[in-house]
C-alpha cells in the first residue's frame, strides 16, 4: 500500500484522538510498520541527502510530531528518556539496536541518574517499537540507517533526560 504524508498524519491524528493511551499508540505502531515498508514514501521523505533529523509534520491539534532520520554512519546515543512524552521508532533501512535500561540510582541536582542494562532488541526494516513515558532507552547503529519516529508531545515533555550506565 502506498502512503502520503498528509494521509498518514491524518490517520495518526484520528487514532490518537480516539485513544491517546498505550492502545492507541499500538495502533499507530502497526500503521507505522506499514508506512516504513513503503519505498515511495521513503524515497520522498528520507532521501540520502537529507539532514540527520527533519520534522516532517507536527499536529496543531494534538501536538505529536513525525520526524525523518537519515544516519550516514554508526552512532551510539546515551541512555535517555523523553520525560512525559512517548516515542515510536519505525525502521526504514539499516538496523537499530535498542537497549532498554532500569534505574539503579535516581538523579540528584549534582549528579546524573545511574541505570543498568535491562534488555536489548534489534529493529530491522519494516518494524516499529513503542517507548512509553519515562522508559529509558538508547539506540545504537553499526552503520547507515533511516527511521521514521513519532513523538507524542515534544512541546510539553520538557528536556530529554540523560542517564549514565552504572
Ligand atoms: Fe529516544
Amino acid at each position: 500500500m502506498t502512503h502520503t504524508l498528509a494521509a498518514f498524519s491524518r490517520q495518526v491524528h484520528d487514532i490518537l484522538l480516539a485513544d491517546p493511551g498505550p492502545l492507541g499508540r499500538e495502533r499507530v505502531r502497526t500503521l507505522l510498520e506499514d508506512v516504513v515498508k513503503d519505498q515511495r514514501f521513503a524515497d520522498e521523505h528520507l532521501g540520502d541527502d537529507q539532514p540527520q533529523r527533519r520534522l516532517l509534520y507536527q499536529d496543531p491539534d494534538l501536538g505529536f510530531a513525525i520526524l525523518g532520520h537519515v544516519f550516514h554512519e554508526a552512532r551510539r546515543t546515551q541512555p535517555h528518556d523523553h520525560g512525559s512524552s512517548w516515542a515510536i521508532y519505525g525502521q526504514v533501512a539499516g538496523e537499530t539496536t535498542m537497549d532498554g535500561w532500569e534505574i539503579v540510582e535516581p538523579a540528584t541536582e549534582a549528579t546524573p541518574g545511574k541505570v543498568r542494562l535491562h534488555d536489548s532488541s534489534t529493529l530491522t526494516p519494516g518494524t516499529a517499537r513503542v517507548y512509553n513515558e519515562r522508559e529509558i532507552h538508547s539506540p545504537r547503529r553499526e552503520g547507515a540507517a533511516k527511521l521514521i519516529r513519532i513523538e507524542g508531545n515534544p512541546n510539553q515533555a520538557g528536556p530529554r533526560i540523560v542517564w549514565e550506565p552504572a
